[in-house]
């Protein structure tokens, strides 16, 4: 019996080791999807060139088992689809990770972390969950466990997520400890071979006793990286209307003050490594119903009154109870990319006939409003992840997540995350132009996000005219316009510039998370 497995594992290592695949996971720029069997999407269809690591969803705790560390698949589990998916992540040498928790699947985390025979049953459920499920490739492969990694979507320590979550002031504390043995184990278990550990996370770092930790440095010994979830930021639990996926904040008393620039500065501040860090976006928007018309707002302003009802987003919205919780039957609102490509957008940037297109300058992100109904919808699109990819590269994060890979409308916003990857001669903004039908914002706004003067401030050197070599023919920076398109060039202090994203009255200057670009000296 041994004998023959060992022959037949040995095999199995000589066909795979005849067309060895270089797996993306050393590069250093990830994108990251996540596959969901209720999107529908045949992994034969993929193209696994546009991803570096997918993540399969979901497998879920839920209190209805009697044992809180059972690790069951949602609903819609799909094994089929899970094993091709495997099977292509192999030969394409794209990762694939199974993702645990999630909105829905996050009950028993709590528990289970904050007990050691709990969190021991737990780590060998999950190593036996993704061993068991990814069969049959699991029995001819001698490393014994076909996936690459577990991400982990507890949804969320230290705060309520779905209102059957249990949750402690502990949580986090104790979640540094599960992570510390789930590590361990699946270095024991895998010795020649680092499967991958990841999470998705919250906006702001780890909720401790009193609010968001300070220092979550600990973690990130465990965590290959983890995926900032820089969206449902605002939507039909908001007081009023506002963006889903800021990328600066919004007005302060207007905006929830959250976004993919606050998620970067929050968690760096804490300690945690930028380079391990991993910028979420949405391949969605969310929409409500106002009580006012936004096309007559005078200014025109992306924060008005809402009704309480949230409406049916895109045709593919639902208001089915929760399977696992039932909070109540209620759309989500929600309207996938290829949904509002169908019907309120004809090119990515033309809004359809009835609807109104907007682009808002302090969030960076579209929005859209269908004055028959009253429904708005806040959204991102080639425009607004071009600027996100851009900064995650000039911020330098480990790279991009999306959600969720069934979203996309003929591969248009996975094409933008590509960018990450771009070292030399990047495209620019592929949208030619910024032209909304009214713009949306004051200017005064965008000054209340700017840096404060004596961090981007370069050291007084004062704007040069049209120099030579990389400068030659260019302008010098001017405070007072507004650069719209992104990949502008203009000198300044005898270097070249490119934003990075609209800009008005920011000063060239090399801080790394300027928008200015630094191109060197002339
Ligand atoms: C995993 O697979 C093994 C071998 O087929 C089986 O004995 C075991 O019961 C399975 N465990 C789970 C949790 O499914
Ligand atoms: C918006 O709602 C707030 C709070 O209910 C209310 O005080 C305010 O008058 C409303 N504004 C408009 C323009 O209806």
């Amino acid at each position: 019996m041994r004998l023959s497995f060992i022959a037949l594992a040995a095999t199995a290592f000589a066909i795979a080791s005849a067309a060895p695949v270089e797996k993306r996971a050393a590069s250093n720029n990830v994108v990251v999807g996540y596959w969901v069997p209720w999107g529908n999407v045949p992994v034969a269809s993929l193209d696994m060139t546009k991803y570096t690591h997918i993540n399969y969803g979901f497998g879920v705790t839920v209190k209805t088992n009697p044992d809180p560390t059972t690790i069951i698949f949602d609903r819609y589990y799909d094994g089929n689809n899970m094993r091709a998916l495997v099977t292509r992540g192999n030969q394409a040498g794209v990762p694939i990770l199974m993702s645990i928790g999630g909105w829905t699947g996050s009950q028993t985390f709590s528990t289970i972390a904050a007990d050691a025979g709990l969190r021991k049953k737990f780590i060998n459920n999950a190593m036996v969950f993704v061993r068991n499920n990814t069969l049959p490739p699991y029995e001819t492969t001698p490393d014994g466990w076909n996936m690459d990694g577990i991400d982990l979507d507890w949804e969320y320590p230290g705060r309520a997520g779905a209102i059957c979550n249990v949750y402690t002031p502990n949580d986090a504390s104790n979640y540094l400890v599960l992570l510390k043995e789930l590590r361990a184990q699946m270095d024991l278990e895998f010795p020649n071979t680092r499967k991958l550990l990841t999470a998705a996370v919250r906006v702001q770092p780890f909720d401790g006793p009193n609010g968001p930790l300070a220092d979550v440095s600990a973690f990130a010994q465990y965590f290959d990286w983890v995926a900032i979830m820089a969206y449902d930021i605002m939507g039909s639990w908001s007081a009023t209307t506002g963006p889903n996926a800021p990328f600066k904040n919004g007005p302060a008393g207007k905006a929830d003050q959250y976004s993919v620039i606050q998620a970067i500065d929050s968690w760096t501040a804490a300690k945690f490594p930028v380079n391990q860090l991993v910028v979420g976006t949405a391949f969605y928007g969310r929409s409500v119903t106002t009580t006012v018309n936004m096309n007559t707002q005078s200014p025109i302003t992306m924060y008005v009154n809402k009704t309480n009802v949230t409406p049916k987003g895109g045709p593919s919205d639902t208001n089915d109870v929760n399977f696992y919780c039932n909070e109540g039957s209620v759309y989500s609102g929600m309207w996938k990319w290829k949904e509002l490509r169908a019907a309120a957008l004809t090119t990515p940037t033309t809004a359809a006939a009835g609807w109104t297109r907007y682009w808002d300058d302090q969030t960076q992100t579209p929005w859209l409003f269908r004055q028959s109904d009253n429904t708005f919808v806040s959204y991102d699109d080639i425009q607004s992840l071009t600027i996100k990819v851009n900064h995650a590269k000039a911020a330098g994060v480990k790279g991009v997540m999306l959600w969720d890979m069934s979203y996309d409308y003929n591969g248009e916003l996975i094409t933008v995350l590509q960018n990450i990857h771009c070292t030399t001669n990047c495209p620019v903004n592929p949208v030619t132009t910024t032209v909304a039908p009214v713009t949306s914002t004051v200017a005064p706004a965008t000054s209340t996000t700017k840096a404060p003067t004596s961090i981007t401030a370069a050291p007084t050197p004062s704007p040069t005219t049209p120099g030579s070599g990389p400068c030659a023919g260019v302008a010098p920076w001017s405070s007072t316009t507004a650069y719209g398109t992104i990949g502008t060039k203009v000198t300044y202090g005898g270097h070249l510039w490119t934003n990075q994203w609209w800009t008005q009255g920011d000063t060239p200057s090399s801080v790394s998370w300027t928008v200015w670009k630094d191109g060197g000296a002339c």
